[in-house]
């Protein structure tokens, strides 16, 4: 039974454990209606701690016995309420046998164990694990695990858990075992099985210590052709980590499994990563150049983790970003040393800056809100968010910006020698960093405790006859849910000068010994001013290289002086901001020209600038390509004191239709200049030639001509790879093209048997421009939908409702209705996901009043809907609360 509300756990109640489990050994009878786990676990008390109370937690699991060093337990030996089982004055030594009655089959929540398409996986982060067995199910209790598997051998032919291999064999009934060990010490939130018919790839290969280890990739068979990529990613992390942190892969055999129905994208088990077939699977045929990098990022995470979420932990949730912000630190850095060269990295740092701004920067203006280490929760499952993420990321960036390469990788080897095998906090990390390098970085703790994207205002003063340039930089940042005021933070600001000719000006810090072209200014008050010497011409500053801390830099350019940064500027990143800075300025002027109900009208200088981008062969076509790439409507959306979906997508495209129709000829000439001919290769360089190519291709299409149907259905139809093929479908998709439905019908036939494509496929309709409601729902109609698997619902649901904003708030608000609908029915199978698709209306008070009603009384709806799951209670709750 639900209690009505749930409780909100606050992170000031974090009390130790009254009881460390040491050993947990476990019996599985594999049975997808009726699955009998036996688990016995040795427990200790916790002499730092006075509770005699033994606390286990359980979800959606049939107690068959339970058995207290020996004896078995009477329904009055224990009280087990709201999902708690507690044992109270249990003895200082314990040995607990439990038995539990699961059913996998019945699992729609991919939560705990579940079957997918017939075989048996495990997702236990955060809390799944207590829907296995009665267990203290928190991060800081840590054990070593032993697992029997059993099953019937015709139907699962593979079993697998975390560890090592210890033995096999046949139990003589049709059913077989495997007995698994993992010897290093985890919590329960690593613990994985998987069971089934899959086939494996596998490769061993030396350990820079000497050692040997196995290293294999399990799909489901007929996939085997997919795997290759995915194991060379594997391959590179590991070289990776020993080189730049010297990290070595510490088991014998290190397993990645795919799996079809999976709530996120992949997970980091002790041994025994399992991941979302979307992060494991890719040939030339189904996958695009994003799909290869992206693997090649997860696989690196997942992999990274074995270290920073493994071996040093979280002491509890609160801590998350703890291992998350750290490991997308490190999954970031990794791929951008697999491309190497200096554009390639900083064509990396755009792309992960843009996610920040696209998702991260709204949702610390939203109403969930919450610092990189939050202060409370309702239910975990909730803060797996950008901000514990990316901007978790952001603040590890900024130790090593602050510290240096050198200094951080002494932070890091500081920290894994304090903490091996424990379980820690945020803190701790940043005292390594701090004591390794003797640096006070107390301020720096607001990054952690304080929610919000802050502000840097910054203006300059030059004084010719002085030679003396300043910088005066004012930070602030805007309320948060429950944070109405905020310290200054700790920001480190990079600064570069350029010179009238271009070039950058050496830089002379007063009362510093900084040298170079680049430095870093160190803003900790609420106003600073920085003077440098020796500046006798007005230079044009260019701030924030880098994006070298996660804020908004505002600084009033000129649109010459952007002009200039975007041809001149050294740092790569500003290049493109300047870029981006200048759009947006045409973007919303355009915007409220729409809202005026006056005409369009757009100077030529963008459209120049952006032709002397688009033809400079010193660039790499990778740099190129983002650099003409408009910012989103969504980022458009969040400059606005009140968001005009329709003004802002009218506007963007007007400006989109303008610039193709300006630069066609050069747009044409980048089409034909950029072909890749031979055998298609995922690298860096290939990679950016055809995304150039189909921007390109993009651009032309916003002329809806002949020439440009053409051109797209002629690259649909003779396209050898993914890439090409799904750049030219959606040029087709979203235009009037003659051959627009018939090949979309063709797509769906060539790929009827390639889930991952039938995904893109859905997607790209569903956030087409003439893709409306009605069209949605006919759409979720269609043979292959389904609400159960989650890359499916999101391919459809969540990409119109994120991904088509014009149409998703319809004036009539159907979009909304909509919305609410497919909230309640996924809630009903699948409250993870269900809460993430309840957060398309957290802006909802930034619309016009017409929307701004419609969207409160859908959310309303969603509250008010029966049984509804803690998880989408918490959103929507938190959505409809006052600011
Ligand atoms: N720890 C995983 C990662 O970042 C995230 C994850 C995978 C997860 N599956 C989950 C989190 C299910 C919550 C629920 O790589
Ligand atoms: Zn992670």
């Amino acid at each position: 039974m639900r209690t009505d509300t749930s409780p909100t756990i606050y992170r000031k109640d974090y009390t130790p454990p009254a009881y460390w489990v040491r050993t947990v050994e476990m019996g599985f009878d594999l049975e997808p209606s009726a699955t009998r786990v036996a688990t016995r676990m040795t427990l200790e008390r916790n002499r730092a701690g006075r509770d005699r109370t033994l606390t286990l937690y359980g979800e959606e699991l049939e107690l068959v016995q339970i058995r207290l060093n020996g004896k078995a337990l009477g329904k009055n030996a224990y009280a087990l309420k709201d999902g708690v089982l507690r044992i109270a004055d249990a003895p200082e030594r314990v040995t607990l046998e439990i038995e539990t009655l699961l059913r996998p089959d019945r699992n729609t929540s991919l939560m705990g164990l579940y079957v997918s398409n017939g075989n048996f996986f495990t997702q236990c982060e955060a809390e799944g694990f207590r829907k296995i067995t009665y267990f203290p199910d928190r991060p800081d209790v840590m054990a070593t695990y032993k697992v029997m598997l059993r099953a019937d051998k015709k139907k699962y032919p593979v079993l697998l858990s975390n560890g090592n291999l210890i033995e096999q064999g046949d139990l003589g009934d049709g059913r077989h075992y495997a007995l698994w060990e993992d010897p290093f010490k985890k919590p329960s939130y690593l613990f994985a099985l998987v069971a089934g018919q899959l086939v494996c790839q596998e490769e061993k290969i030396k350990l820079k210590s000497g050692r040997e280890a196995l290293l294999q990739v399990w799909v489901e068979e007929g996939n085997l052709d997919k795997t290759q990529h995915a194991m060379d990613s594997l391959i590179n992390s590991i070289r990776w980590d020993e080189e730049r942190f010297g990290l070595e892969l510490d088991l014998d055999r290190f397993m990645i499994v795919a799996v079809g129905d999976f709530n996120m994208g992949a997970m980091e088990n002790k041994g025994l990563n399992i991941f979302n077939t979307k992060f494991v699977l890719a040939n030339p045929r189904i996958a695009t150049d994003v799909d290869y990098g992206n693997i090649e990022a997860v696989v690196g995470h997942e992999y990274f983790h074995n270290w920073t979420g493994n071996r040093v932990t979280c002491r509890d949730w609160f801590q998350l970003s703890l291992k998350e912000g750290l490991t997308v630190f490190r999954d970031q850095e990794f791929s951008a040393d697999m491309i190497g060269t200096d554009s390639g990295r900083a064509v990396k740092r755009i792309d992960d800056v843009r996610v920040l701004r696209q998702a991260q920067f709204p949702e610390d203006a939203g109403p969930m809100a919450h610092p990189v280490r939050p202060d409370s929760f309702v239910e975990i499952s909730n803060f797996y968010t950008v901000t514990i993420y990316e901007k978790g990321a952001e603040v590890v960036r900024m130790y090593q910006t602050l510290l240096g390469r050198d200094g951080f990788r002494k932070g890091m080897d500081l920290y894994f020698e304090r903490h091996d095998g424990q379980a820690v906090e945020c803190d701790d990390f940043r005292a390594a960093m701090a004591d390794a390098n003797g640096r006070d970085l107390t301020q720096f703790e607001r990054w952690y405790s304080q929610a919000g994207t802050p502000r840097v205002v910054a203006s300059v003063a030059h004084d010719a006859a002085a030679r003396t340039y300043a910088i005066t930089l004012q930070q602030s940042c805007p309320s948060t849910p429950g944070q109405k005021t905020k310290q200054p933070f700790h920001i480190p600001v990079a600064v570069g000068l350029l010179g009238q000719d271009g070039k950058d000006l050496p830089l002379k810090l007063r009362g510093s010994d900084l040298q170079g072209t680049t430095v870093v200014l160190e803003l900790t008050e609420a106003q600073q001013t920085f003077v440098f010497d020796g500046v006798a011409d007005l230079p044009v500053p260019s701030l924030l290289r880098n994006f070298s801390a996660p804020v908004v830099l505002e600084y009033d350019y000129r649109d010459d002086e952007l002009a200039f940064l975007m041809a001149h500027d050294s740092d790569p990143f500003n290049r493109w901001e300047a870029g981006q800075r200048l759009a947006l300025r045409r973007l919303l002027a355009l915007t409220a020209a729409v809202r005026a109900g006056g005409g369009m009208a757009v100077d030529p200088a963008l459209g120049e600038s952006l032709r002397l981008t688009l033809t400079d062969d010193a660039l790499d076509p990778a740099f190129r390509e983002i650099a003409l790439t408009l910012p989103s409507e969504t980022v458009i959306a969040e400059q606005m004191d009140v968001i005009d979906p329709q003004a802002i997508h009218q506007a963007r495209r007007f400006l989109r239709h303008a610039l193709a129709q300006a630069l066609r000829a050069d747009l044409v000439d980048a089409y034909r200049n950029n072909q890749t001919p031979g055998a298609y290769s995922p690298d860096a360089v290939s990679a950016g030639k055809r995304a150039l190519k189909n921007l390109a291709l993009s651009y032309i299409g916003e002329l809806d001509d002949a020439a440009a149907h053409a051109l797209a259905q002629t690259q649909c139809d003779g396209a050898d790879n993914m890439t090409d093929r799904f750049a030219a479908l959606a040029a087709l998709a979203n235009g009037s093209a003659p051959g627009r439905a018939a090949a979309l019908a063709r797509f769906y036939q060539d790929f009827e048997d390639e889930p991952l494509v039938i995904d893109k496929w859905f997607s790209l309709q569903a956030s087409a421009r003439t893709t409306d409601v009605a069209a949605v729902r006919k759409l979720m109609q269609h043979p292959a939908f389904s609400l159960k698997n989650p890359n499916r619902a999101r391919s459809l649901i969540f990409s119109f409702c994120n991904g088509n904003p014009s149409q998703f708030h319809a004036a009539d608000g159907s979009g909304y209705d909509f919305w609410a609908e497919q909230v309640i029915a996924l809630d009903a199978l699948n409250p993870q996901v269900a809460a993430r698709l309840a957060r398309s209306l957290d802006r909802w008070r930034k619309y016009a009043p017409a929307l701004r009603d419609r969207m409160r009384s859908a959310l309303e709806r969603v509250a008010a809907a029966p049984a509804l799951s803690k998880d989408t209670k918490e959103v929507v709750g938190k959505s409809l609360a006052a600011e």
